[in-house]
């Protein structure tokens, strides 16, 4: 074999190998960060009324399920749950904004509600040290899909990452620190072995 002819093979089974790596690098690594965080914009939330800071990583981490509306499944679906739950919260209860400050939709994407740094409106107490994240869903009887609780629990592991939660935060449902069947019984009963939750 000529020597021109044997680098050309060399070459590219160097580059074979290379593609061969990054198809199982993406593979193992790349599905699993597939969720994306839909803006305010995205969704096409209303101005809050107002705003109150939190500074610093907050504590506590609290759970909710909406309980009305049920699982959204798509994108736009889900959209439409954060608009009708921020005008239900905003026009009957009268508040800023939203209440929480993160959903997750069954369609595998985290919604922006108040967001990081604010203080929300979903677990009094507890509004000005902890993060609200919604299920959007009513778990009573059922659990929230798979895929759905791993979202949850890979943006609980972000916030950590990013700062906004104390890396050894507390994980509560809402009926802990509330007279409320939130987050769902079915839900709850699984919620007691998420990383953090602790009894009360
Ligand atoms: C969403 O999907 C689940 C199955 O994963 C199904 O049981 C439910 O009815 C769907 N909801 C809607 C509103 O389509
Ligand atoms: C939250 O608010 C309560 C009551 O107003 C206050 O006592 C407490 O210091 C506040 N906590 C934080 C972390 O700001
Ligand atoms: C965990 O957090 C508490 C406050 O909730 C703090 O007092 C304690 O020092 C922290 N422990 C560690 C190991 O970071
Ligand atoms: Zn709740």
């Amino acid at each position: 074999m000529n020597k021109c002819l044997c680098l050309l093979s060399f070459i590219t089974l160097l580059a074979t190998v290379g593609a061969i790596c990054f198809i199982v690098y993406t593979a193992s690594t790349g599905k699993s960060e597939s969720w994306k965080i839909i803006s305010r914009n995205e969704w096409a939330a209303r101005q809050p009324k107002g705003r109150e800071h939190i500074h610093g990583p907050v504590e506590y981490v609290v759970v909710h399920h909406s309980y009305i509306p049920d699982v959204c499944n798509t994108t736009d679906a889900c959209k439409a749950s954060m608009r009708s739950m921020q005008d239900f919260h905003m026009d009957d209860h009268g508040w800023d904004d939203i209440g929480y400050n993160f959903a997750v939709g069954a369609d595998g994407n985290v919604y922006v509600g108040r967001g990081f740094g604010v203080v929300g409106a979903h677990a009094p107490r507890y509004n000005n040290k902890s993060i609200g994240l919604l299920l959007i869903g009513n778990f009573m009887e059922k659990l929230p899909p798979k895929p759905m609780m791993e979202v949850a629990q890979k943006f609980i592991a972000y916030a950590v990452e990013h700062d906004h939660v104390v890396v050894n935060y507390t994980l509560y449902g809402h009926r802990q620190v509330r007279d409320t069947e939130c987050p769902g019984t079915a839900f709850f009963a699984q919620l007691k072995f998420w990383p953090h939750w602790r009894p009360i």
